[in-house]
């Protein structure tokens, strides 16, 4: 069966082989911090220099890694596809956006970032974004309004994903629905293979180990992402 409409889902772990840490690792602690104390609203507010240290750190990481082949077999296969692809990923880093800077897409192609962007910085007091590539101060001020501050453009526990309505609508449309190292524990995310069967869609997951979600999905491949995702879409 040939495919037009694909909605390919990403999480941290298409980033590992680059060198950027997954989530959910065994010790349940975020590089060293526990999650409600550096990625919510009420952590900002409460101790904003942790949590801009904390997002300083990981922009600064990014300097550090590359692309890998599961990044740009996707690159390479939004120069080739020949209709709609959504590429939704979880992560907040730039890799997806490097390895299709340099494989430039087909029409068809979005991406979108649905937890944010670790090289953006929003408004606190109007909500609009701009490119930050550098450091944020704990009280860093906003060019937009007098009394607001820049914050890290990351969505935080308790806030919602960015451009749902797009999403939504692209699942409602596709025919293949492609998961990629993602372990299915945040929603709405972990729920999009579900909203990919009720359009009747195909539903495949590419990851490390069975995720979660792993029974919602009609077929799986098992292994490091930059081995089976290339693998994947090859034959695709
Ligand atoms: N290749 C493929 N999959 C891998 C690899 C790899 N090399 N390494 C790890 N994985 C898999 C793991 O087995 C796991 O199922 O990637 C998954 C990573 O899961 P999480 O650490 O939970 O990350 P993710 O699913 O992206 O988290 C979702 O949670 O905290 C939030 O906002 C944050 O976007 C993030 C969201």
């Amino acid at each position: 069966m040939t495919h037009r409409n694909l909605v390919i889902l990403t999480g941290s772990g298409i980033s590992a082989e680059s060198g950027v840490p997954t989530f959910r690792a065994a010790d349940g602690l975020w590089m060293g911090h526990r999650v409600q104390d550096v990625a919510t609203p009420e952590a900002f507010a409460r101790d904003p220099a942790l949590v801009q240290d904390f997002y300083n750190q990981r922009r600064r990481q990014l300097a550090q890694v590359e692309p890998n082949a599961a990044h740009q077999a996707l690159a390479e296969l939004a120069a080739r596809w020949d209709g709609d692809l959504l590429l939704v990923t979880q992560n907040v880093d730039d890799l997806h956006d490097r390895a299709h800077a340099s494989t430039p897409p087909a029409a068809g192609f979005e991406l979108i970032h649905m937890h944010g962007e670790l090289l953006k910085a929003q408004c606190t007091a109007t909500g609009q974004v701009l490119d930050w590539p550098g450091d944020l101060a704990p009280d860093q001020p906003s060019p937009f309004r007098p009394k607001g501050r820049l914050r890290p453009h990351i969505v935080w526990f308790g806030e919602w994903p960015l451009r749902m309505d797009r999403i939504e609508a692209a699942l409602a449309a596709c025919d293949l629905f492609v998961s990629i190292g993602t372990s299915g524990a945040v929603y709405p995310a972990a729920g999009f293979v579900q909203l990919a069967n009720h359009a009747g869609a195909r539903t495949v997951e590419l990851n490390l180990e069975p995720s979660l979600g792993s029974r919602f999905f009609d077929d799986a491949r098992y292994g490091p992402a930059t081995e089976i995702v290339p693998a994947f879409f090859a034959g695709l």
